[in-house]
């Protein structure tokens, strides 16, 4: 038997399990290893290379998923590769991290959890908290009032109170003018996104985003066949130079950012950033899509509230509006308010995708809106998040020692945390999600996730409590040190997944 002798490269964004995967998959095809053979156990494996227990039992699931192995219950694992098997080409061997098994779902949106799940990985509200009392009196009204017209067909556009609604709530928060004839009713600014993509985008049409940048648009952008291109993102905002280097270079359709507390650096530009950004749309002639799901859930009172559709006098920016972090994602509202120009592609994609969105929530949400009870309910959630916030914050403070580097945001619902030296986040996230604790590594935030440096990971606190936001970080503690070797406490714990939104 061929003992197993290999030079880890540290640096890789391929995470370690891979490179073991990879090796010892290499020594099966060259034959070092015959069908039938026993690979060394995990044990004397992992002592032998010098590594955890646990990235080699994740490197043999990998080989066994691909074919090369099995494992026979209470003996260990055996070559089942015959000489002539073909099993993968170079480039699915690449993509492999991201076949194991939550993170090619939370590429997706998706994640898997248990009931005991601690879940920093979703940056869903506690439905607990959920204004339902109030919202069932809203849609018990509409349905006194309207009767059967709220379940009819609707415009496309959207309900005309409601987007006259959403043009005042635009003026109030953000100051930002707009008639109610250039707002469009999107159900969720994912699928705003996915609107405006189908109404501007073309197969092989370049777009630039942040990078990183929120999975859902990159998967609308890849959907188009669009070829994205990232763009650094600093603690002011987008890199301007580098994104006009690259607007000369690529002609964009279109570059989508997040201005407000972006998913996932948490970072909120500059208005001298807005400013030059908006300055580099109108010398450029490009249109910039600015998602803006979190504003409104700023803890520091002196925050500059100005974004950059306030800023535009040329109709460069489409805005897109959420209330899912605001109110409650399944209602699925938001809205777009975009260039005047556009009105026919965008109505035109809209009716294409759904024709309308639900009657009954648009007529709910404007009477909601119109009583003031957002207005109260946001209040309301930023009490909550904002004592989470500061429980993470304290929590995360006290890792500093450990080379944990993070800069506090100034709102929204998560954490952007750069690992000491030398701790992969993949690999944390394998033994966090085996101590049932969730979080979401920097790789799939990327336009190209082999290519980041794997050393960051998103903390989210909207879903956990108080109790669970210092009971995960304890386990993350742990883990943390058990990769800067400080430690050899591992255990795992095993139970029942089921499927959830990651978002
Ligand atoms: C930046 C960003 N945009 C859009 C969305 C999707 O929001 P919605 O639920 O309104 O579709 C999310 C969800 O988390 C998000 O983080």
């Amino acid at each position: 038997m061929e003992s197993v002798t290999i030079q880890f490269d540290k640096e890789s964004s391929i995470p370690m399990y891979i490179q073991l995967s990879k090796h010892i998959g290499m020594l099966i095809k060259e034959g070092k290893y015959n069908e039938n053979e026993k690979l060394p156990t995990i044990r004397k494996l992992a002592a032998s290379i010098n590594v955890n227990n646990v990235t080699v039992v994740n490197a043999y699931k990998n080989l066994e998923r691909k074919g090369y192995i099995k494992s026979m219950v209470g003996s260990g694992y055996y070559v089942t590769y015959k000489e002539h098997d073909v099993i993968t080409t170079s480039e699915e061997e690449d993509d492999s991290f991201l076949e194991y098994d939550n993170i090619n779902l939370m590429s997706k949106g998706q994640l898997k959890v248990c009931k005991n799940t601690i879940n920093f990985a979703s940056a869903n509200p506690d439905p607990s908290q959920f204004p339902v009392e109030d919202f069932k009196r809203a849609i018990n009204e509409v349905l006194d009032r309207d009767k059967g017209l709220a379940f009819g067909y609707q415009e496309s556009k959207g309900y005309k109170p409601l987007r006259s609604s959403f043009t005042q709530f635009l003026k109030k928060y953000m100051d930002v003018e707009v008639a109610p004839e250039d707002l469009q009713i999107v159900s969720g600014a994912q699928q705003g996104i996915d609107i405006i993509s189908k109404a501007l985008i073309n197969p092989e049409d370049y777009v630039i985003t942040e990078n990183p940048t929120y999975t859902g648009a990159l998967s609308v952008f890849k959907g188009r066949g669009a070829n994205i291109i990232g763009v650094d993102v600093n603690i002011r905002g987008i890199n301007l130079s580098d994104l006009e280097r690259k607007i000369v270079t690529y002609n964009p359709k279109l570059i989508y950012v997040m201005t407000k507390f972006q998913n996932p650096t948490t970072i909120s530009y500059s208005q001298d950033t807005l400013e030059k950004l908006l300055d580099l749309a109108n010398k450029y002639n490009v249109y910039i899509v600015e998602d803006d799901s979190l504003s409104g859930l700023n803890y520091m009172q002196e925050d500059n509230k100005i974004n950059l559709k306030a800023l535009d006098k040329n109709n460069k920016v489409i805005y897109v509006k959420s209330f899912s972090k605001l109110l409650m994602p399944g209602l699925r509202i938001g809205f777009i308010a975009y260039p005047p120009e556009m009105q026919e592609q965008i109505i035109k994609a809209k009716h294409s995708t759904d024709i309308s969105s639900s009657g009954l929530i648009q007529r709910a949400m404007q009477l909601y809106l119109d009583n003031g009870n957002l207005e109260k309910h946001v209040e309301f959630m930023k009490k909550i998040f904002k004592k989470k916030y500061d429980c993470m914050n304290t929590e995360l403070k006290a890792l500093r020692k450990y080379g944990v580097n993070f800069i506090a945001p100034r709102g929204g619902l998560h954490f952007w945390i750069k690992l000491p030296k030398g701790v992969n986040a993949l690999e944390l996230y394998s033994r966090c999600s085996q101590r049932d604790v969730l979080i979401v590594p920097c790789n799939i935030f990327y336009v190209n996730p082999l290519g980041a440096a794997n050393n960051t990971i998103r903390l989210s606190f909207a879903a956990v409590d108080e109790e669970g936001i210092i009971k995960g970080l304890n386990i993350l503690k742990k883990e943390l040190i058990y990769l800067l070797k400080c430690d050899n406490e591992y255990s795992e714990v095993h139970e029942e997944a089921t499927l959830s939104p990651m978002i």
